[in-house]
């Protein structure tokens, strides 16, 4: 099969296209013919050797991690899916070798969902990082609830645009920061307040507008982003970051609860978030689609930070 490898860590010059034997899948595994699969930021910083000592990895890997396309082999346990459906995952697995930039992948079945029968494959392979992520940092962690109130970080970007749409569905009041060119765009996904990082600053902002300080923060920036977005939460408020740690000192002085999240593959609640797709309760990401043969013209364009939404990219 065609997949896209890296031999050694190093920039994006390093990404090609080679053949792979086709995997075949264990008892509990599914094989997906895969037709889309989209660029994440996590995705160039593996290849620049970023997740060393956090994730084994074994030349020659294959980077990617979300997937849509069909079953098109299941293993003898697996009952929950059937050669031929049409599917999307969050295909993380424990070792780092054989990813989603490639025609073929066979993933654990329980973390496999049915994909929204109302997306085309390209506009599905753009959710499942993202979008686990999401409500994984909304639901499972910071447990928000109708009537909060919550600033999601980077809200034009992928985890960002799943958030807003989420927190929106919950009944929360959503603040966001995003570049101005990108405030009509959040807004539609269901932002109340946009604010312009660029010109203005968000704590006084929300100084301004939520003078008691508000109840949750998705933080999607880290460095210094992360440590002032604790001042915008009121005492008692949750932090969750995607990228970094809080000196448990800020957090205890200014007695929030802060939470680190890395996200986990999860079909059960990808089978929610396609359900609520499908009745149309949550707006979908733009997406720019490129092909496999462009993987690293897209780490680039990633890269540089200010994608709105989510890159694809075509398989076949
Ligand atoms: N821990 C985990 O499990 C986990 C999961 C997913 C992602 N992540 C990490 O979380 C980060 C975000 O992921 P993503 O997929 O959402 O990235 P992304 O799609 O590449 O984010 C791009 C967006 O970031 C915005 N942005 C850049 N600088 C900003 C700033 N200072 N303030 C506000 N917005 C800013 C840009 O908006 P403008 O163009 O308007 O500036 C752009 O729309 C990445 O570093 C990723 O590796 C971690």
């Amino acid at each position: 099969m065609k997949a896209v490898v890296i031999d050694q860590f190093g920039h994006t010059e390093n990404l090609h296209l080679v053949d792979r034997p086709i995997p075949q899948p264990e008892e509990d595994e599914v094989q997906i013919q895969i037709l889309y699969t989209s660029v994440n930021p996590v995705d160039w910083k593996l290849c620049e050797g970023l997740l060393q000592g956090r994730l084994p990895h074994e030349f020659p890997i294959t980077p990617g991690w979300d997937a849509s396309g069909i079953v098109t082999e299941v293993g003898l346990n697996v009952k929950n899916l059937h050669v031929g459906d049409e599917v999307y995952a969050y295909c993380r697995k424990p070792i780092i070798h054989d990813g989603t930039y490639a025609e073929y992948i066979c993933f654990d079945a329980e973390n496999v969902a049915l994909k929204p029968k109302n997306l085309s494959f390209a506009e599905a392979a753009a959710i499942p990082l993202v979008g686990l992520s999401a409500w994984q940092a909304l639901f499972d962690t910071a447990k928000l609830k109708k009537g909060e109130t919550i600033l999601v970080q980077a809200g034009a970007g992928g985890v960002g645009s799943l958030a807003i749409a989420l927190a929106k569905n919950t009944g929360a009041r959503i603040y966001t920061t995003a570049s101005k060119d990108h405030h009509e765009y959040v807004k539609n996904l269901g932002a109340d307040v946009p604010i312009d990082y660029t010109s203005e600053s968000f704590v006084d902002v929300l100084k301004k507008l939520e003078p008691h300080g508000i109840d949750v923060v998705l933080e999607c920036i880290g460095g210094e982003v992360l440590k002032t977005s604790a001042n915008v939460l009121k005492s008692g408020g949750r932090l969750v970051s995607i990228l970094g740690q809080l000196d448990p000192k800020i957090a205890k002085k200014k007695n929030i609860d802060f939470s680190y999240l890395f996200v986990a593959p999860n079909g059960t609640q990808l089978q929610q978030i396609a359900s609520l797709i499908e009745q149309e309760r949550l707006p979908i990401p733009h997406i720019e689609e490129m092909t496999l043969d462009q993987a690293a013209e897209a780490h680039e364009k990633v890269r540089q930070g200010h994608t709105q939404g989510k890159i694809v990219l075509k398989i076949k």
